[in-house]
């Protein structure tokens, strides 16, 4: 047995804590947390059953006795943050975006690369059994050539004006809010899946809540009201079209106001022979389609490929969700600390990925053109 690791981590909102809880899960020992300020430390701490509570962030990412930090803060710090990290010689978890400037992203990587650390971002979603399945699929050239991909991440907690969060100020969420925070997942997983990369972008943006009450320790989903009004910059909506390296076309809506949408993350896959599709709310299952009449694919390891098994720590009808997700994608992390990278984890030059994406879909949107991405 390997002696457990030493993690810490920065930020314990909602996301914070979903890694708290993943890491221990991972027979990993949670040292300590940091929060916005040493008090808010403190009581987070004592409710996650924590030793310590660090005064700050810059503290904990460079404590002496920790192997590996999560940085589950507002977006604006993860670029400091990674990098105090790898430079004291940590692994790091960072979550998405990875940075609000992609040059800031590459930095990232090139630092993770010389450090010689496992650097990861947690684009959880390629962590469903039916999502493996589905790229296996793909793989496999069961759905043949990959002719369109669409879909859509739709949310409502931003619907009205009294709903806020810090990531609605542009100078603690970055430029892009709707794509950067969710749209970002959706083409990871689209290009995860299918194996092609999105070449082109065409985008329109929308802020249709030009002004919102944010609160100063507003955290996400709490749907606490918040204090002072604000003019927003960023968008609540984008729709964007594109074309991949392999000759397919897509689109998909990306949303925060979309009522009675909690957290739809759809895709679908048509191929020349089938298709396939994936809905994030419902992952149990995966949808093939075939022109003889469609077959819904039960999320049972015996019915799914060796990959996609692998992820399936449950027998059929017993479900799988979103902390299965993200608990395998830590364990995977730590796994690949001990003994090499397993395939499909999600690592910094994922996240520069997502930056770059980003970027092309908000020079689109203000030049009102199609661009291009390298790489
Ligand atoms: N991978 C995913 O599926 C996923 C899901 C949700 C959020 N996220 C990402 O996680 C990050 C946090 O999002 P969230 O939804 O948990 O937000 P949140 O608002 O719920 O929590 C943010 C936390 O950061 C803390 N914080 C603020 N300033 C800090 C500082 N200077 N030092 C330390 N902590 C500080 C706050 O105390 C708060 O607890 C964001 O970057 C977001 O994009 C990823």
């Amino acid at each position: 047995m390997p002696t457990p690791l030493r993690v810490a981590i920065a930020g314990t909102g909602f996301i914070g804590r979903v890694h708290a809880r993943s890491a221990l899960l991972a027979g990993a020992t949670v040292v300590g947390v940091a929060a916005s300020s040493p008090d808010r430390a403190e009581a987070a701490a004592k409710d996650l059953g924590v030793e310590r509570a660090f005064a700050s962030a810059d503290e904990l990412v460079r404590a002496d006795d920790v192997d590996v930090i999560h940085i589950c803060t507002p977006n604006h710090l993860h670029f400091d943050l990674a990098l105090a990290a790898l430079d004291a010689g940590k692994h790091v978890i960072c979550e998405k975006p990875l940075a609000t400037q992609r040059a800031d992203a590459e930095r990232l990587v090139r630092a993770a690369k010389a450090a010689g650390k496992v650097a990861s971002v947690p684009f959880v979603y390629r962590y469903y059994p039916t999502v493996r399945e589905a790229r296996a699929r793909v793989e496999a050239d069961d759905i043949g050539d990959v002719r369109l991909i669409h879909g859509a991440y739709l949310q409502d907690w931003l619907l009205d004006p009294e709903d806020g969060n810090w990531r609605v100020d542009e100078a603690l969420g970055g430029a892009s809010r709707a794509f950067a925070d969710i749209g970002s997942h959706w083409c990871d997983l689209i290009e995860f899946v299918t194996n092609d990369r999105i070449r082109r972008v065409t985008a329109k943006l929308l802020t249709a809540v030009p002004e919102r009450f944010v609160g100063e320790h507003q955290d996400a989903f709490s749907g606490s009201k918040g204090a002072e009004k604000i003019s927003v910059t960023t968008e609540d909506a984008a729709v964007v079209m594109f074309e991949t390296r392999g000759g397919a076309i897509g689109s998909t809506v990306i949303s925060q106001i979309s009522a009675g949408r909690k957290n739809q993350l759809r895709f679908e896959i048509d191929g020349s022979k089938a298709a396939l599709a994936f809905d994030q709310e419902a992952p149990e299952t995966l949808w093939i389609g075939r022109r003889e009449g469609p077959i819904v694919l039960p999320r049972a390891p015996e019915l799914l490929s060796k990959g996609a098994a692998t992820y399936a720590t449950l027998p059929g009808g017993h479900p799988q969700g979103y902390h299965d997700c993200f608990d395998a994608f830590v364990n995977d992390t730590y796994e690949a600390i001990h003994n090499g990278v397993p395939d499909g984890l999600p690592v910094f030059t994922d996240g520069l990925r997502a930056a770059a994406i980003t970027e092309a879909v908000l020079t689109s949107a203000r030049e009102g053109r199609p661009v291009d991405l390298e790489g």
